[in-house]
C-alpha cells in the first residue's frame, strides 16, 4: 500500500492566515509537475513490470491518484520521494469515492482499457472552472475500436483488441491527447493523433512511455504517431518541473515587488509568462534552469488571452489577474480555454480590486489598494491567486478552503515563508 505522508490529506475547511505587505526575497526550488505526474502514474499501469517514479511531489492530487491505482489492484510503496509501482490490474471499476475526488481520475481509463480490455469509471463531474466534457477522450477510444456505453453515470469501455487509427481532435485537449496516447501504446498497429495538444506534459508522458519500450514520436507537435507494442517493461523516471508552480512564484515575486530566483525550471516552458511579466514592467532573467524575477517600478497594464501551449497558460490566469489589479491602468484578459474560470474575481473585488467580468473577458481597472479580509478559495489556481493577493494586501487575510491549494502546490506555506511571507495554517 502507498504511504500517504500528507498529514492533512482529505481534511476540509482548512484556513491560511496571511499578514500582508510582505516582499518576497530569496530563492525557491520548484517540485515535479502535478500535470505530468498524474498522467505518468496512470501510464505506469501499462507496464507489465516494476516502475519507479522519482521526485514525486507530496500534493493531494498525487495521493488520490495513488490510492486510485491501489484501489484497482496495483501495489505502490513510497521510498522517500520515490514511488515503487508493481502488480496487475485486478478490478476494472475503481471506487466512485476516489474517482469523484479529482477529474484527473479519468486518465486511468486509457491504460486500463489498453491493459485489461474493459473499464468502467464514473463520468467526471464538472468543476469550479467549467463543464469539462470528455467527448474527445471517448471519440479517441471509439476510433481505436472500443465499444463505449453509459450506465448510471458511468462510462463503460470494452475492447478485445485496440487497433491503431487516425484520430483528429476537434480541440487540442491535453487530457484527451494523453488518454489516447496511453490507449494506443499497446494497440495493434499505428495511431496518429492530429491537432494534438502541445503541452510539455505531453512530451514528458511520451518520454515516460518510451522509457518502458513504447514507440511514440512527434509529442510536442500537433501530430503524434504511436506505434503499438506488445508489452511495456520496467523503468525508473523523474518527471519535469512544474511550470505552473514556477509561474505562480514568479508572479508572486513581481506582485510583492520582491526579488526571487525560481530554481529547477525549464525556462522554455515559461516563455509566455516571462514575456507578460516583462511587458508589465518586471525584470525577468533566465539562467540555465533558474529564472530571476524582480520589480522596482509600477506595474504596467497588459492585454492577455489564455491559449493552449505555447500561449499564455489558463492555469496562470487567476494569478496574473491578481497581479494586474495594482497596475497603473486597465488591463484586458480573455479566458479562451475554460468557460467559467473567474471564480477568484468576486473574492479579489472584496479585497478592493476593480475588475469587471464580461463573458469570457475581464477588464482589470488597476490602481487598487488591496485590503486583507476573509476570502474563500474555490479551486486550486483561484486559491493560489488569493494567496498572492493576501501577500500584496494591507493587513491580515484569512483564506478559507485552503485545501484547494494543497492539491497542487507542495509545501507552499513553507516555501512562501522562506521567501519572507508570514502565513500560518489553521
Ligand atoms: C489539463 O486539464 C490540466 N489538468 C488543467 O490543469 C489545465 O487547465 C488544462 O489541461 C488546460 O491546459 C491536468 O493536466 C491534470 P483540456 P484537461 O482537456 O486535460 C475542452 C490545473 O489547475 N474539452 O485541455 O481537462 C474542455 O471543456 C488544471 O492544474 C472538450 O471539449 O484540459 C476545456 O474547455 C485545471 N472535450 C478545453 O477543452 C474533451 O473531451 C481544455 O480542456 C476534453 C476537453
Amino acid at each position: 500500500m502507498s504511504v500517504i505522508t500528507k498529514n492533512k490529506r482529505g481534511e476540509e475547511n482548512l484556513e491560511l492566515v496571511v499578514n500582508g505587505k510582505r516582499r518576497l526575497n530569496g530563492e525557491i526550488t520548484v517540485s515535479s509537475a502535478k500535470n505530468a505526474v498524474l498522467p505518468i502514474l496512470a501510464a505506469a499501469l501499462l507496464s507489465s513490470e516494476q516502475v519507479i517514479i522519482h521526485r514525486l511531489p507530496q500534493i493531494d492530487d498525487v495521493s488520490v491518484i495513488t490510492e486510485l491505482i491501489n484501489n484497482i489492484g496495483i501495489q505502490t510503496r513510497a521510498q522517500g520521494d520515490s514511488l515503487i509501482i508493481n502488480g496487475d490490474i485486478k478490478k476494472y471499476k475503481p471506487s466512485y469515492e476516489l474517482v469523484k475526488r479529482i477529474r484527473a481520475s479519468f486518465l486511468i481509463i486509457g491504460p486500463v482499457l489498453a491493459k485489461n480490455g474493459l473499464v468502467r469509471i464514473a463520468l467526471p463531474g464538472g468543476c469550479a472552472i467549467g463543464s469539462r466534457p470528455v467527448d474527445l477522450h471517448l471519440k479517441g477510444f471509439a476510433a481505436l475500436g472500443a465499444d463505449i456505453s453509459f450506465n448510471k453515470g458511468d462510462v463503460v469501455a470494452k475492447a478485445d483488441k485496440l487497433i491503431g487509427s487516425h484520430i483528429y481532435l476537434d480541440y487540442p485537449s491535453v487530457g484527451a491527447t494523453e488518454n489516447i496516447i496511453m490507449a494506443a501504446a499497446l494497440a495493434e498497429g499505428t495511431t496518429y493523433i492530429e491537432n494534438a495538444a502541445l503541452e510539455p506534459e505531453i512530451i514528458d508522458l511520451s518520454n515516460f512511455i518510451n522509457s518502458m519500450g513504447g514507440k511514440i514520436c512527434g509529442a510536442g507537435s500537433n501530430v503524434i504517431k504511436i506505434t503499438g507494442v506488445k508489452e511495456l517493461k520496467k523503468t525508473e523516471y523523474a518527471p519535469i518541473p512544474d511550470r505552473i508552480e514556477a509561474g505562480t512564484y514568479m508572479i508572486a515575486a513581481a506582485a510583492s515587488k520582491g526579488e526571487v530566483t525560481v530554481k529547477n525550471v525549464i525556462p522554455e516552458h515559461l516563455k509566455a509568462v516571462s514575456a507578460k511579466l516583462i511587458e508589465s514592467g518586471a525584470e525577468v532573467e533566465e539562467k540555465n534552469n533558474e529564472i530571476y524575477v524582480c520589480r522596482h517600478g509600477d506595474v504596467r497594464p497588459v492585454y492577455i488571452k489564455t491559449l493552449p501551449y505555447p500561449g499564455f497558460p489558463t492555469d496562470m490566469q487567476a494569478q496574473i489577474t491578481t497581479y494586474l489589479s495594482i497596475a497603473k491602468g486597465s488591463s484586458i484578459l480573455s479566458e479562451s480555454v475554460f468557460e467559467n474560470r473567474f471564480m477568484h474575481v468576486q473574492e479579489l473585488t472584496r479585497m478592493g480590486a476593480d475588475i469587471r467580468t464580461e463573458g469570457r473577458t475581464v477588464i482589470i481597472k488597476g490602481s487598487a489598494e488591496l485590503t486583507g479580509t476573509d476570502v474563500y478559495a474555490t479551486d486550486l489556481r483561484a486559491g493560489a491567486a488569493l494567496l498572492i493577493a493576501a501577500l500584496m494586501a494591507k493587513g491580515k487575510s484569512v483564506i478559507h478552503k485552503s485545501e484547494h491549494i494543497d492539491r497542487g502546490y507542495e509545501n507552499i506555506v513553507e516555501k512562501m515563508n522562506k521567501l519572507g511571507a508570514e502565513i500560518k495554517e489553521r
